[in-house]
């Protein structure tokens, strides 16, 4: 079936390039001499997870445990939580998915670790822990490399936890100094440093340079190894590097220089500013605007004449927004269905 036989608005996924993204970030890192451990919050689809793995990934690394079992059920193993785990209902899930999955997840506080150590040795499972530092992200981790050594230290204490290294994100050359630092003290105290993971896609040379065993990419599954950070303007969406596509249908022509299509901030999410997606049929055609179910699209740019029942693909500009809002993602090769995947991963943010 042709995808333009879909029902709209549909996700769709073109597993040529989706498989072209996986290989070349894998054959990038290879070369690099870096571990790659792919990210799965950019999809939360098991299938690409395998994919990743298949490909060279080294397990995988979730950031929500709702991700974390959906993958875990699917078979998928050797799992990173980079994501404090806070309370007694998500450390119950932890130390569950800890009972069939070798866990390693990473923590910044002394009460984050107690709190998972509590139930973990309760239940007398042991949980791979990393310290996470902040090495300039400003968001988690702890503040300093003697924070990471004392912290570090107190894990080694705690029942049902196991340390195993240090974790950062993103990996950052200007940080070498605090880097060298943490890694210099955890050596020095002759804490374990079997994986110092960095991450971000785009900044796998930065991960090597730094000294880390491991690198944690995730967009580069929608958005191709060649991502331009933060470009904006549309010029990162190239049918080439980007997998995915919304199908949508024309449901209005109230002018002649407007087109209204049945996807809006509800298909598309809420968009960044724009640029709010390419349409590959014709890229004169632009987004003007969003109702919640209805795209605006100025056509003054183009002399081609669209009817009410034509279809677009649209490549959106946040890929990975869109696929947290459909039940269905369609896989297509050529434009042609080859199977419907039901999108189990989708809202799964707790
Ligand atoms: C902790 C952590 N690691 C790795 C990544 C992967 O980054 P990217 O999506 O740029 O590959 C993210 C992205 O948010 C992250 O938060």
């Amino acid at each position: 079936m042709h995808i333009y036989e879909l029902d709209t608005p549909s996700v769709v996924i073109d597993v040529d390039v989706l498989e072209k993204n996986i290989n070349d970030m894998a054959d990038h890192c290879k070369n690099l001499g870096i571990t790659l451990r792919g990210h799965t919050k950019s999809h939360k689809n098991p299938e690409i997870a395998k994919m990743q793995v298949a490909a060279g990934s080294k397990g995988i690394v979730c950031q929500k445990l709702g991700d974390a079992e959906n993958m875990a059920r699917a078979g998928l193993d050797d799992i990173l939580m980079t994501y404090n785990i806070v309370g007694n209902q998500k450390v119950r899930r932890l130390v569950n998915l800890a009972g069939f999955r070798r866990m390693t997840v990473t923590v910044d506080s002394l009460a984050v670790a107690a709190g998972i150590s509590e139930q973990a040795a309760t239940e007398g499972v042991t949980i791979g822990v990393l310290v996470e530092f902040d090495s300039g992200g400003n968001r988690t981790g702890v503040q300093s490399p003697a924070a990471a050594e004392e912290l570090g230290k107190q894990i080694q204490q705690l029942p049902g936890l196991k340390l195993r290294g240090l974790m950062t994100y993103p990996s950052q050359i200007s940080s070498k100094r605090l880097v060298d630092e943490t890694i210099d003290r955890f050596k020095k105290a002759n804490l374990p440093l079997d994986i110092i993971s960095g991450g971000g896609t785009g900044e796998e040379w930065e991960s090597k340079e730094l000294g880390f065993t491991e690198h944690r990419s995730g967009s580069y599954v929608y958005e191709g190894l060649s991502r331009i950070k933060g470009a904006g303007d549309g010029s990162d969406l190239s049918p080439e590097r980007c997998p995915l596509r919304v199908v949508t249908t024309i449901v209005s022509v109230p002018t002649s220089d407007r087109l209204i299509v049945d996807a809006g901030m509800k298909t598309f999410r809420l968009f960044p500013s724009m640029p709010y997606g390419l349409i590959l049929d014709d890229p004169e055609l632009k987004f003007s605007g969003m109702s919640v179910e209805h795209g605006h699209i100025d056509s003054t740019g183009t002399n081609r004449k669209f009817s009410v029942g034509d279809k677009l693909t649209v490549i959106p500009t946040y890929q990975e927004g869109v696929t947290n809002l459909h039940d269905e993602i369609v896989w297509i090769r050529n434009d042609q269905v080859e199977h419907v995947w039901r999108n189990e991963g989708r809202g799964k943010v707790k």
